[in-house]
């Protein structure tokens, strides 16, 4: 195609995605963009929006009604690859005022404007309906409206933060905005952030209505007006320091003043609310949108989201001829912490699923576990009691393998160990039709030795899912030397299904995850025998690096028992790089199990909440009480740098994962590394390969040869090479 005719094609394709289409005195503003799967405002799209505001200005037209014509989206936002490119603040100047002059116009329109939103309203499309003077959406599931910009390290800044606490008031606006939350059509209306939430299929004819009925009233502009005593005050004058000062202190305290764009909208709408002046209102917001785009936390968060879009693309395997197979029916080996937790999840999406287990006892303990989660989802009214039941009902139990001739998938989450895995292995081929998959949920034993019980190891795979399963986001999906292509698609897209980010990991010691992870715990075993106080090394790790909990607190989450023996498991594996802590034995000794035990580094109550660190902790395991000699930059950097050493080793050396990017997804989605670090690898390269490789020799040389940094990491370091090339 010549040249010219190509940029005749794309400007048609901009005006069919953004058509004015006539209802009588009424313009149908139809939103359908050219060739992708959502709507977003793109600097095309507000160019072409610009041209359909001139051209309805200067119509007969007395109303315009806005409405998409995609099954699930209304407008997803602005366009993030857009900001992402743009690197300095007078980029951003002159995105952000032709933006607001093109949405100012909309306000001003002298016409009716009516949004009819169905499907995801968020950031940008939302900032865009607010200028709208009537919003009617549909009450269908995937109508959620709301601005989500805070999680992407930036404020809305196409009008949301003067607008939205203009439509809806200070508390429920903060909420929302703060948090990045959107909300359903119901709690829209509630709320007032809509007129009328309406059955989807009623949305366009109830919209054009609505456009007529308003249509000779003439324009609203809708303040919020106080409902009663208490919402009053929240907006008097002396309230409203109240306010800010309480959402404040709830930002500081959720991101511990590490993530600056909640605080920054905060600021900004306590600046702007009750604007007279708009333009100088818009102005705050756009210095104050600047200010926190440009700054290397919102760069990260915004990558850590299109790293998590590209997974959505990803098949698991490099050849586009393999094709996941259909996967309707699955079945659980073990129905304990984790079969149940699977085969919850597995219901939640609407499959069939089976658990299996050895005894009536253990079975009712897998159904229970759903239940509760289930039961709770009811209670905060995320699920009706008909979805409750319908939901249960999809799990079914059995002693034995009946059933199971219709398994698609298998998941193996029995008790770790290697003798009875392979048998129950070898046992369950018997049941199933030769192509059913088995996966294993294992954490620490080799997928390769486990694939030798099944007579087509091509169909053999990990599939290892993090506790709790229903919350925790990773699953690696870890492929054997005889794991077929077939196999992992099927894995790795049955994972996506389940709302998961899967990561395909080549088998070894610990996969990826646990693979970092030791070394990061082994090395706080060594900060606490150096004398180091459990409170001091986990509040650092918290309040100063970001993590969720300290490396104390995460031992005693997952169990100071499977701790010892999987420190035990990866001395055999990796020889020298782990020396096992003297702390193990008496650790071991002392039956001390953490928080399910009720006692581990802290003490728990009966429900399991954290009471304090437990006093005789440092006697019991032959300690004297703390010194805290050591420096905080000491302790942060011995764990943190010694799982960039060990990373280095899994992807340049061992090719455990192909990409830095597949060790960050894993690290911020499985252990719940910083976000707005970017990841472990961006964080290293943000401090330099060889500032950690100097470092980890000087602390080799004073705390022992397993800090000792790594051949790739010294490669690197010659150069001061990054991981992200
Ligand atoms: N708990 C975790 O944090 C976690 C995290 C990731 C992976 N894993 C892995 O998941 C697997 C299960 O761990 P868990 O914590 O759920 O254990 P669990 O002890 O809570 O549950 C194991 C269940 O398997 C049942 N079982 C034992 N032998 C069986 C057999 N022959 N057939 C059917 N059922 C049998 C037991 O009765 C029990 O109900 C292990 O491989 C573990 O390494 C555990």
């Amino acid at each position: 195609m010549e040249l010219s005719s190509l940029k005749e094609s794309r400007s048609m394709s901009i005006q069919d995605s953004l058509k004015i289409v006539p209802k009588g005195e009424i313009a149908l503003l139809e939103w359908d963009l050219f060739g992708e799967k959502v709507n977003k405002l793109s600097s095309p799209m507000m160019a072409r929006l610009k041209e359909v505001v001139a051209e309805i200005k200067g119509s007969s037209y007395k109303a315009v009604v806005l409405i998409s014509r995609k099954p699930k989206i209304f407008i997803a936002g602005a366009d993030i690859d857009e900001i992402q490119s743009i690197n300095s603040r007078e980029e951003f100047t002159d995105l952000l005022t032709q933006a607001h002059d093109i949405l100012n116009a909309l306000e001003d329109l002298p016409l009716v404007t009516v949004a009819a939103i169905h499907g995801a309203c968020l950031g940008g499309g939302c900032e865009l309906v607010l200028c709208c003077d009537y919003r009617i959406c549909s009450d269908a599931s995937e109508t959620k409206i709301g601005l989500p910009e805070v999680k992407l390290g930036i404020i809305p800044g196409f009008g949301g933060c003067v607008r939205m606490p203009r439509t809806i008031g200070l508390p429920n606006s903060l909420d929302i905005m703060l948090a990045g939350k959107a909300v359903d059509g119901r709690k829209a209306e509630k709320i007032g952030l809509v007129d009328a939430c309406v059955p989807a299929l009623q949305l366009e004819e109830r919209a054009l209505a609505l456009a007529q009925e308003k249509m000779n009233g003439g324009k609203r502009r809708k303040v919020y007006r106080p409902r009663g005593a208490v919402d009053k005050f929240m907006h008097s004058m002396i309230g409203r320091p109240i306010v800010f000062t309480q959402a404040r202190k709830t930002v500081l305290k959720e991101s511990r003043g590490f993530y600056p764009a909640p605080l920054k909208a905060l600021e900004v709408v306590k600046q702007t609310f009750g604007y007279s002046n708009r333009d100088k209102a818009i102005k705050t917001e756009m210095l104050g949108f600047i200010e926190v785009a440009t700054t290397e936390v919102s760069k990260n968060l915004i990558n850590l989201f299109f790293m998590m879009e590209s997974v959505k693309k990803q098949t698991g395997v490099e050849s586009k001829d393999v094709k996941p197979r259909a996967v309707k029916h699955i079945a659980v080996l073990g129905a304990g912490t984790m079969g149940g937790g699977i085969a919850q999840l597995s219901a939640d999406k609407g499959y069939h699923v089976r658990m299996k287990d050895i005894n009536n006892e253990a079975l009712a303990l897998g159904f229970r576990h759903a239940s509760e989660i289930f039961g709770k989802a009811v209670k905060r009214k995320r699920l009706t009691k008909y979805d409750f039941e319908q939901k249960m009902a999809l799990i079914s139990g059995t002693l034995d393998y009946s059933g199971f001739k219709q398994m698609d998938v298998v998941i193996e989450a029995i008790v770790e160990d290697m003798g009875i895995k392979k048998k129950v292995i070898a046992d369950t081929v018997q049941h199933c039709h030769p192509d059913t998959i088995i996966a294993t949920n294992t954490s620490s034993l080799s997928v390769t030795e486990m694939a030798e019980a099944h007579p087509k190891p091509e169909n053999f795979v990990g599939m290892h899912f993090f506790n709790p399963v229903d919350k925790m986001p990773l699953v690696e999906v870890i492929r054997g030397p005889k794991t077929s292509d077939e196999t992992t698609a099927t894995i790795f897209d049955l994972s996506k299904k389940m709302g998961k980010i899967p990561v395909v990991v080549k088998d070894g010691p610990g996969f990826l995850v646990n693979r970092l992870l030791m070394p990061y715990m082994i090395e706080a075993m060594f900060l606490f025998q150096d004398g180091m106080a459990v409170e001091v090394v986990d509040r650092w790790y918290t309040h100063k690096f970001g993590m969720p909990m300290g490396p104390f607190r995460l031992m005693d989450e997952v169990g100071l028992d499977v701790c010892i023996k999987v420190v035990k498991i990866f001395a055999k594996s990796l020889g020298s790089r782990i020396e096992v802590p003297s702390v193990i034995e008496p650790m071991y000794n002392s039956k001390r199990l953490g928080k399910k035990g009720g006692r581990g580094f802290y003490l728990y109550d009966a429900k399991g909440k954290e009471l304090s660190v437990d006093k005789s902790v440092y006697a019991d395991l032959g300690l004297g009480q703390p010194t805290n000699k050591l420096t905080e930059q000491e302790c942060l950097e011995r764990g943190v740098f010694t799982m960039v050493n060990e990373a280095a080793l899994a992807l340049v050396e061992d090719r455990i994962v192909t990409s830095p990017q597949d060790v960050d997804m894993a690290m911020i989605m499985g252990m719940g590394f910083p976000p707005f670090r970017g990841g472990l690898l961006k964080y290293a390269d943000s401090v330099g390969s060889q500032y950690i490789a100097q470092e980890l020799e000087v602390y080799a040389s004073k705390c022992g040869a397993r800090l000792k940094p790594t051949q790739p990491l010294l490669n690197m370091a010659k150069t001061n090479r990054k991981f992200y090339a």
